[in-house]
């Protein structure tokens, strides 16, 4: 066994409240996520406005709080005009992103009446792609006035008599993207980005708005990119996106393993650009970061758009997900969480089926993958304070990264229960790691969960879909005020501990 490593879990180490805009997930018009994901009429779960309820009965068990919509890269030719009003007069229509045909039965009205099923708070994205201010102004007036406008009343004749008042709007995806419809310099999007946000936060000051940050931290312009567009929209915007997706394909375990030490250092370089902007700027406003896409991607699978052909609801990037790939989702939630006091909104991408934690049948079972229990276990237990860890232990050498801790952690402290939730990883393939946890508080455990298999590419499947499931854990041991636990190779483990008396 490597040498044990340490940490001290104390509640005065307050890093910043759990935001529940961390849970996040995202549904684009992709593949299959909306349809015969979300939606499916006919199917034989499906309720009478056509929803999947096995779907929205496994998003609310994943705990999603949030769900960032429509796109993605089909926002950036997405006409939201097309999904409103009867269903039987709205136009099927090329979705040039990823070359399918979409026939619009889904749009903006089904998405906010499917997201008051799922009890989750709308993020919506503007086209800035191929559209402008105009259009960003039309959507919003439609969306969130009361009445007694063009679009208002638009609304309203299309059934939804109350406004929506959708809180979050970003303001266009991925515009660094060559790949993107609409592809600007930063110099060009942020003026247009300027543009925008000036005319929503005159029709309504509170809203929340999200600036297009990099694509990923590979980008030639990354930060670069953020610094132009930040100088440009300081004062409009309340957010900076960030997005990230980690590729096992390579066969580089180790340095997919370590996936969260990219994301955490990405996260550091995002906020020290914003904080240069504002330094420059002589603001004391801080920019939030929103991490609304990230996930595991087996990307180097993906051929391309070109490589398309044109189809309605194709399969498109359904990854199936191993035990290793939960272990890393599991890791970039602790990275999430690290990093509280910056990142306000994340967004795992996407939901169901494309690169998903849902995966669906067409008429058939929906089904865990691997990767929705670390995203449910973490959704349902961090709650209070997160607190600052700082785990002491073996490494392991990376090629991507070079030296990486081998424990990866973070935990929260719920004042209102007095709860304490250790959440941690342990990265090594080599064999198991011996953890000592010194509590400053007097508690006791209740619950220890792991995610670990001796098959570390086992997955969930249609035919087995339990496979891989989180599993009581064994072997921890009190001693007064220590924990002692044994993690297993590439494994994510959750421990609760509840107040005890100081006697006990
Ligand atoms: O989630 C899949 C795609 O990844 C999104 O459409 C795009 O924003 C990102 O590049």
């Amino acid at each position: 066994m490597a040498s044990p490593a340490r940490l001290t879990l104390d509640p005065a180490f307050r890093i910043a409240p759990v935001e529940p805009r961390l849970f996040g997930s995202f549904v684009e018009h992709m593949g299959r996520c909306v349809y015969t994901g979300l939606y499916e009429p006919g199917h034989p779960a499906a309720d009478a406005d056509g929803f999947r309820t096995d779907v929205l009965a496994l998003t609310r068990e994943l705990g999603v709080t949030l769900v960032r919509y429509p796109g993605g890269n089909f926002v950036s030719n997405y006409q939201w005009e097309d999904g409103v009003g009867p269903v039987e007069d709205r136009p099927s229509r090329l979705d040039l992103a990823w070359r399918s045909v979409e026939s619009n039965r889904f749009g903006l009205g089904e998405f906010m009446t499917w997201a008051g099923k799922a009890g989750v708070e709308p993020m919506m994205a503007l086209n800035l792609g191929t559209r402008g201010v105009t259009e960003a102004l039309q959507l919003v007036e439609y969306a969130n006035y009361p009445g007694g406008t063009r679009m208002s009343e638009l609304r309203r004749a299309h059934g939804a008599d109350k406004p929506y008042d959708i809180r979050l709007w970003c303001l266009g995806n991925e515009l660094d993207g060559p790949w993107q419809l609409g592809h600007k310099t930063a110099a060009e999007y942020g003026r247009l980005a300027a543009e925008t946000a000036r005319a929503l936060k005159r029709f309504d000051p509170g809203l929340s708005l999200v600036a297009c940050g990099s694509s990923n931290s590979g980008m030639p312009t990354f930060a670069a990119w953020e610094a132009e567009v930040l100088e440009a929209v300081y004062d409009l915007v309340d957010h900076v996106s960030l997005h990230a997706y980690y590729d096992p394909s390579d066969g580089d375990v180790d340095s997919f393993l370590a996936s969260a030490s990219d994301m955490d250092h990405m996260i550091r370089s995002i906020a020290a650009t914003a904080d240069h902007v504002g330094a420059k700027l002589r603001s004391r406003k801080k920019i939030g970061l929103s991490f609304d896409e990230w996930n595991v991607w087996y990307q180097s699978r993906f051929k391309g758009e070109s490589s398309l052909d044109w189809a309605e609801a194709p399969r498109l990037i359904e990854d199936t997900y191993d035990v290793t790939d939960a272990v890393v989702v599991g890791s970039l939630l602790i990275a999430l969480l690290r990093n509280a006091d910056r990142v306000k909104i994340a967004c795992q991408a996407q939901l169901a089926n494309v690169i998903a934690p849902i995966r669906t049948e067409p008429g058939g079972p929906a089904w865990r993958q691997t990767i929705f229990h670390p995203f449910a276990l973490t959704a349902r237990h961090a709650h209070g304070e997160v607190l600052r860890v700082e785990p002491e232990g073996p490494a392991i050498s990376t090629a991507r990264y070079g030296e990486a801790p081998a424990i990866w952690a973070t935990a929260t402290h719920d004042d209102a229960t007095g709860e304490i939730a250790l959440f941690v990883v342990n990265r090594d393939r080599r064999g198991p790691c011996r953890l000592d946890v010194e509590l400053r508080a007097p508690v006791r455990p209740v619950e220890h969960l792991e995610i670990a298999d001796g098959d570390p590419s086992a997955a969930n499947t249609a035919a087995a879909p339990g496979r891989v499931t989180p599993r009581p854990g064994t072997g921890l041991r009190m001693n007064g005020r220590r924990a002692e636990l044994t993690l297993h190779p590439v494994s994510w483990t959750l421990v609760r501990f509840a107040p005890a008396s100081p006697q006990e």
